[in-house]
């Protein structure tokens, strides 16, 4: 299952660091190449040569401990390893990864890589909810980084809380289901658009919408690690544009329409989750608009919906629309799946805590033509977009077989 994977496994201070030996072995086993840094503290719990033993390589501990010349030991690993895997995770790492810190060998690396990272944590119960510690695991979810969850048990603390790190068999899954993952879309071109679009009034007014663009990069990120090639049409956004992805930017719906048809033809799988304008400036003045009497009257016309344009068009893709909603959400996403000839809608309740615009979670309901499909619960957008893209890639051979193709 692992056999070709190159993989880091980072194993930090903590007692359950004996649990790294393990996992280290039954990665091996699995058929995995694994390379070992530990650090300082992970040393102190178990030693570096039980990791060498089993992983059979040289275990990494010092950054400055070059064993060749030819390369740079922590950009060498970074640049060849498929996934990063830290088990057990300390509070300290995932506070080190979440602000850029850089000052020992498993830190560096995991500055310098750019591959996919999961991360098992394994601490007392009240550092687990320490809201620095709550503060870093989102921001990094918020970058794409895995989790295994702790669970549940006997703390080496006394406490009987979570914190546990996860069983070695339990991150294996996780490893293999990574992988499993990371091939579905190997060879399908994904096209996303993401954020809020900007509809000018005059050289420095706009009218635009709450959109962040986090739903929809995180889509992009979503399918990106599933091996698709992705563009990602981005109106105003507040959010780091993904690496690996290519970004088109626009700021109006049509320049967002214009983009979006261009690509059309050459890709497999479209997700509209851009808030687009329903209405734009019947007219764009060219200088700044000046102040007259106590009421302005602006004049709007309708935009293009693009996703209609694009349902109309349809051949191979397979269409993916969005629905902000607050009311009649089933009613309304229906109508919208329907009219706009999609193979799937996703409606999210705006209003409702935890969901839609701006925030780093959603909760999501997905429809196809037979009616709701899935209800994803509250969830970070990062894990609703993985969510997303497994059922697309479920549903695409179907797609495919219905357009004859
Ligand atoms: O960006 P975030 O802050 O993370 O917020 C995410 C989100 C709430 C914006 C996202 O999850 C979402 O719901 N996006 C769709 C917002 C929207 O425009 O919904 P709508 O119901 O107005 O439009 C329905 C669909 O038609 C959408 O796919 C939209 O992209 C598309 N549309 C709408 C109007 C238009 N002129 N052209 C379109 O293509």
């Amino acid at each position: 299952m692992l056999t070709g994977k190159s993989i880091i496994l980072g194993i930090t201070g903590g007692i359950a660091a004996y649990k790294g030996a393990a996992l280290c072995s039954k990665l091996v086993q699995a058929g995995a190449d694994v390379r070992v840094i530990m650090t300082d503290s992970a040393a102190k719990f178990i030693t570096p040569l039980t990791l060498q033993t089993l992983s059979r390589h040289p275990v990494y501990t010092d950054t400055f401990d070059e064993r060749d010349a030819a390369v740079v030991s922590h950009i060498d690993l970074a640049d060849h390893a498929d996934l990063i895997v830290i088990a057990p995770a300390t509070a300290n790492v995932i506070g080190k990864m979440a602000n850029g810190l850089a000052d020992d060998m498993l830190s560096t690396t995991l500055l310098a890589a750019t591959c996919p990272i999961l991360v098992a944590p394994a601490m007392n119960v009240h550092m687990y909810e320490h809201p620095a510690v709550v503060h870093n695991l989102e921001l990094l979810a918020s970058r794409g980084v895995m989790y295994v969850e702790p669970g549940t048990g006997q703390l080496a603390c006394g406490y009987v809380a979570k914190g546990r790190l996860a069983e070695p068999e339990d991150i294996v899954a996780a490893v293999q289901a990574f992988f499993r993952r990371s091939k579905r879309l190997e060879g399908k071109r994904v096209l996303v658009t993401a954020g809020g679009t900007m509809e000018r009034l005059d050289p420095v007014r706009y009218l635009t919408n709450d959109s962040s663009g986090k739903m929809g990069f995180a889509i992009a990120e979503a399918a990106r690690d599933m091996g698709a090639q992705v563009t990602l049409i981005a109106g105003r956004t507040a959010a780091a544009v993904p690496a690996g992805v290519r970004l088109i930017s626009v700021e109006s719906a049509e320049q967002m329409l214009n983009a979006a048809l261009h690509e059309y033809d050459n890709t497999d799988i479209v997700v509209k989750s851009a808030a687009v304008a329903d209405y734009r400036p019947a007219a764009v003045q060219q200088r700044k608009i000046k102040k007259t009497g106590e009421k302005l009257v602006l004049e709007l016309e309708r935009t293009t919906d693009i996703l209609a344009a694009l349902g109309e068009r349809k051949q191979q893709q397979f269409l993916v629309g969005f629905a902000a909603e607050t009311e009649q959400i089933e009613h309304y996403a229906m109508d919208k799946l329907r009219r706009k000839h999609c193979d799937l809608l996703v409606a999210n309740d705006v209003s409702a805590e935890g969901a839609g615009f701006n925030g780093d979670t959603n909760i999501m309901q997905v429809y196809s033509a037979e009616g709701l499909l899935e209800s994803l619960p509250l969830m970070t957008k990062r894990e609703a977009a993985n969510r997303l893209m497994t059922i697309i890639a479920d549903r695409l051979p179907l797609r495919r077989e219905s357009a004859g193709l």
